[in-house]
């Protein structure tokens, strides 16, 4: 059988960012083909949050360029990046406290093949929370909002800023199948930071390791999950305990 053929939809291009004079990111490259998951790990403070505003246009491009389905979007705003399909899942998830779920759900939502009753069908907690304010949320379900209002915007790339953080391992298990399901039933990209590597690289098929804005490693997710003396090399001591999951 012919090799599918690689398409490239997102593309940082020696991207050089950061907040004002400060530089975070420092001449960042890397790819993503079509339909592909990427995991971007490494240490606290290394760029990983930096990467993903810089993405969606909110901190300064210093240098280079960033490319997205063919289209250079460096200068871009925001909400016009949003519209080109990048879904944004914020760290702190910032879900609206004083509206319901499905106020959150539906104030940003964007005409397309996700709606109401898909998010609803996907997340079925969800809907049964429907009526509850967002301050009435478990963080597990804050995290499935957080999602299901980043697909209202009906996105081709879904940007998750360390999903699991601070939830139940069953909440954790229930959202990574969920995430991965994304991916393979929906046609959906994503690129996860998570500060867990394993169940990041499980849910990936790519993955970079940054290290002060730069990426220090580049390759499959899986070959970098078996090598565990290069995770450990790559990462530190502060992944043991994750490693014995
Ligand atoms: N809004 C900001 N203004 C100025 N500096 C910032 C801002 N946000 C982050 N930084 C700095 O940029 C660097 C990278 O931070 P970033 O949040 O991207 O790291 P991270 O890898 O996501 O860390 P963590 O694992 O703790 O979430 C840090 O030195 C941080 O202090
Ligand atoms: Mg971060």
């Amino acid at each position: 059988m012919p090799e599918a053929r690689k398409e490239e939809v997102l593309a940082f291009d020696h991207v050089t960012a950061g907040y004002g004079n400060a530089v975070v990111l420092d001449r960042l490259d890397f790819s993503l083909q079509r339909g592909e998951s990427l995991a971007i790990l490494g240490r606290n403070g290394v760029g990983k949050t930096t990467l993903l505003e810089t993405l969606m246009g909110n901190t300064r491009v210093m240098q280079g360029a960033i490319r997205w389905q063919g289209a250079d979007i460096t200068r871009w705003p925001s909400h016009q990046r949003v519209r080109a399909g990048l879904g944004w899942v914020p760290q702190e998830r910032e879900v609206f406290p004083s509206l319901t779920v499905e106020e959150n759900l539906t104030v940003i939502a964007r005409l397309g093949g996700w709606n109401l009753k898909r998010v609803y069908d996907f997340f079925p907690r969800l809907r049964e929370r429907r009526g509850n304010y967002g301050n009435q949320l478990s963080g597990g379900e804050q995290q499935m909002l957080a999602i299901g209002r980043a697909l209202m915007t009906n996105p081709k790339l879904l940007l998750l800023d360390e999903p699991m953080e601070g939830l139940a391992p069953i909440i954790v298990e229930e959202l990574s199948a969920a995430i991965r399901r994304l991916c393979e039933s929906e046609g959906l990209a994503s690129i996860v930071v998570e500060q867990h590597p394993v169940l990041a690289l499980e849910m990936t098929h790519q993955a970079i390791v940054l290290e002060r804005g730069t990426a220090v490693h580049a390759g499959p997710s899986a070959g970098l999950a078996a090598d565990r003396g290069l995770l450990e090399g790559l990462l530190g001591v502060g992944i043991a305990e994750d490693l014995a999951r």
